[in-house]
């Protein structure tokens, strides 16, 4: 595991997935369990030994090229900063080890789906995160969609982000790489490969994309208290063309203030029925029960819109997304069957924040090619 010193590499990755897993095996599907025993891999000897020491694994190094050479590793993991992604995926692809990774996997479409060929031609299996659809507002979003509650899908409305501090006063949130393009940082590469997914999963296939990114801050404060220049996007307000004309409109922003239930929400609009789904909740209305306004501005508003809307019930124990995808992934690489969210959808979701940010520069509408191997 390469990264698990950072934000998402120790919560999520070490934290919430692979050390419960350690601790209680992973059960494969006819019952047997798979021990899973990680290694730390780390640039810093100091602080990846005392994270080794603070959780019990007993396991760590400072050279990845010895892991990612040992015959006896069966997964790489990576969740570097971006822009170390490719040179580590590919070096643990040649070595044969089946390989999951943070998103996305590459800064260019190019490097992208070159490490899916990769992977591809290796036979290894290979996995991309995409946490968003194992949360539990998303998994009932798309019991919805498999239901056909919405009748025909008309469109979708998706709203994320939230204030992130400059670092002059409060530290910021977000480490600095994330505001410099240079580092591989920005908005539109850090969520359009999300939303590809998201919509890809929900709706169906991108087929053009117009956007428009900004840079809303142009000075922030680094983890030194030092202010640079924030070179990257930091808000990018997208529309999105999806198969049988359904429109999509995600705005992402770390330049925003929250008056919402939750960091990232997405409403869904069909002839028969809408819904709004958050990270956990998600409420729905029918047809049937459509309250029917009547635009005056003369009169206060008497309809209390947010009742009308009725709790999708969760009906099971959804477990960390993060935990669930890592339990299906070890189980196709045990199986060595593909993971359903492999390489080459993780290059399309690189290709949409690449055309986004053409389209943004361009001002203009994009269509997406399909990307064949
Ligand atoms: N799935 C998600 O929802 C999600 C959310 C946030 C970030 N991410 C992805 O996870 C990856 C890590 O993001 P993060 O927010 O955890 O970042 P972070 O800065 O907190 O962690 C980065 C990790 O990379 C290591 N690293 C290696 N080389 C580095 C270098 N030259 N400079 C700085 N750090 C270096 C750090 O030691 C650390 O372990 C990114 O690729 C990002 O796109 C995914």
């Amino acid at each position: 595991m390469n990264g698990v010193t950072g934000r998402m590499g120790y919560r999520q990755h070490l934290v919430r997935s692979i050390l419960p897993l350690r601790d209680d095996g992973l059960l494969l599907e006819d019952g047997t369990r798979i021990d899973v025993e990680p290694i730390l891999i780390g640039r810093n000897a100091d602080k990846i030994a005392a994270l080794a020491a603070q959780h019990g694994v007993t396991e760590w190094t400072t050279d990845a090229a010895s892991v990612i050479a040992d015959p006896t590793i069966d997964v790489y993991f990576d969740a570097q900063v971006t822009s170390r992604r490719v040179e580590a995926l590919t070096s643990a692809i040649k070595a044969g080890k089946h390989v999951y990774t943070e998103k996305p996997t590459a800064e260019t479409l190019t490097e992208a789906i070159e490490l899916a060929r990769m992977a591809e031609n290796a036979g290894v299996v290979a996995g991309v995160v995409h946490d968003k659809l194992y949360l539990p507002g998303l998994v009932k979003l798309r019991r919805l969609v498999d239901e056909g509650f919405f009748g025909r899908i008309l469109s979708m409305r998706g709203e994320f982000g939230y204030w992130v501090f400059e670092g002059d006063g409060q530290p910021a949130q977000r480490p600095s790489w994330n505001y410099r393009s240079e580092d591989g940082g920005g908005i539109t590469v850090d969520m359009f490969c999300h939303w590809n997914y998201v919509m890809e999963s929900l709706l169906g296939p991108v087929q053009a994309v117009t956007a428009r990114a900004v840079t809303h801050i142009p000075t922030r404060w680094d983890e030194d208290r030092r202010p640079y220049s924030a070179t990257a996007d930091d808000a990018a307000y997208g529309i999105f063309e999806i198969d049988g004309g359904i429109v999509a409109q995600i705005n992402s922003s770390w330049a925003v203030r929250v008056y919402r239930d939750e960091l990232v929400e997405f409403q869904i609009d069909g002839t028969h029925g809408s819904a709004v789904a958050g990270l956990r909740r998600c409420v729905a209305q029918q047809r049937a029960h459509t309250p029917k306004p009547v635009w005056n501005p003369d009169l206060p508003v008497t309809e209390p819109f947010r009742d009308q809307w009725l709790e999708v019930p969760a009906n099971a124990d959804l477990d960390n997304g993060f935990k669930l995808q890592w339990e299906e992934f070890l189980r196709d690489a045990v199986a060595g069957r593909p993971h359903r969210f492999g390489l080459l959808s993780a290059a399309r979701g690189v290709q949409l924040a690449e055309l986004g940010l053409q389209s943004s520069a361009q001002g203009r509408r994009l269509e997406v090619p399909e990307i064949v191997l």
